[in-house]
């Protein structure tokens, strides 16, 4: 008999047909109290779960005993407990790979638009108020040749590296729990701990996981340590960053802009003040969103999942160790 699951996105007629052949799907909207009380039968007897932006913890797998596989449509893991699924022997499968050079073009995009001003002065032509030459109020300052400050780096890293390094002739300086050979030998980057990042980079790109550790990470003080001509960018998660922390410094012009692709509170609230801001850029969480992206991760979770089921998880497995136990 083919195992069931639980599929919680919407997915391409194609990819259903592919999952068709193997596993009989059981289509829910989300992973709310209310879907799970709905299909409480039907999730009782999943063996798998795969879709992206749901909240997997304790209570939910409490109501899962025959899991065996769970595949999120994501690089990062931050909405799954992943102890909880490795106690229970539960694989959990991840998207680490496919969307790294989108997310370094996102990443790219914030800097050269909250450099550029890209947003703001395309909105004021928009209005009708490039009436004359234009002067020194509507100028941005330059990319090329500024130094880039990259906290992790991991695949995305690297990504933003080379394009910084190779596309823009930056220095790169980066801050990471290890050091990272090829990006000091390809792209010339420099590692230091964080306050040096911070005093010396013209941008600071923070893309790593978001975990206890990281909580937090960056508040006041260590925005009160960049240059007040820096500008913050973050494609990476939202509680990363002390939100109001970073409010007040752009209030207080302590730095020049922010580049901002994710939030302590997704959507955000469009009463923030950072949305009132002419220096900051939001975007919509759109990291790896690109058609072929999304797609390409879509068709991963999927591969991911069925060789999960059958017991292989030697690539793209958060925590291998299922196996072993
Ligand atoms: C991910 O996959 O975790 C990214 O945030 C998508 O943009």
């Amino acid at each position: 008999m083919k195992p069931s699951i639980i599929l919680y996105k919407t997915l391409t007629d194609n990819l259903i047909d592919r999952l068709k052949q193997r596993v009989n799907i059981i289509q829910v909207p989300d992973l709310s109290p209310d879907t799970l009380k709905k299909h409480a039968d039907d999730f009782a007897r999943a063996e798998g779960l795969l879709g992206s932006g749901g909240k997997v913890d304790s209570a939910l797998l409490e109501n899962m005993p025959a899991l065996r596989a769970v595949s999120t449509i994501s690089v990062g893991y931050n909405n799954f407990d992943v102890n909880a699924l490795t106690e229970r022997g539960i694989a959990l499968m991840h998207t680490p790979t496919v969307l790294t050079d989108t997310v370094a073009d996102t990443l790219m995009a914030l800097v050269l638009s909250t450099a550029r001003r890209i947003n703001e002065v395309a909105e004021r032509v928009k209005r009708g108020e490039w009436t004359h030459s234009i002067g020194p109020d509507w100028f941005g300052v330059d990319v090329h040749h500024k130094t880039l400050g990259i906290i992790g780096m991991g695949r995305i890293g690297m990504a933003l590296a080379q394009r910084a390094h190779c596309g823009f002739s930056m220095p790169v300086l980066y801050h990471a729990r290890s050091q990272h050979a090829q990006a000091e030998e390809r792209f010339n980057a420099r590692r230091c701990n964080l306050n040096t990042l911070l005093s010396e980079a013209d941008f600071v790109c923070l893309i790593l996981p978001l975990s206890a550790e990281t909580h937090h990470m960056i508040g006041a003080e260590q925005l009160a340590a960049m240059k007040p001509t820096a500008i913050f960018i973050n494609a990476a998660r939202g509680q990363i960053v002390d939100e109001q922390a970073l409010i007040n410094a752009l209030r207080e012009k302590r730095i020049r802009a922010a580049g901002l692709d994710v939030f302590e509170q997704e959507p955000i609230d469009p009463q923030s003040p950072l949305l009132q801001m002419p220096n900051v850029v939001a975007t919509p969480h759109i990291g790896s969103a690109t058609a072929e992206t999304r797609d390409a991760m879509a068709h991963n979770a999927v591969d991911n999942l069925l060789a999960a089921l059958q017991g292989n998880v030697t690539k793209n497995c958060v925590n291998p160790e299922v196996l072993s136990r």
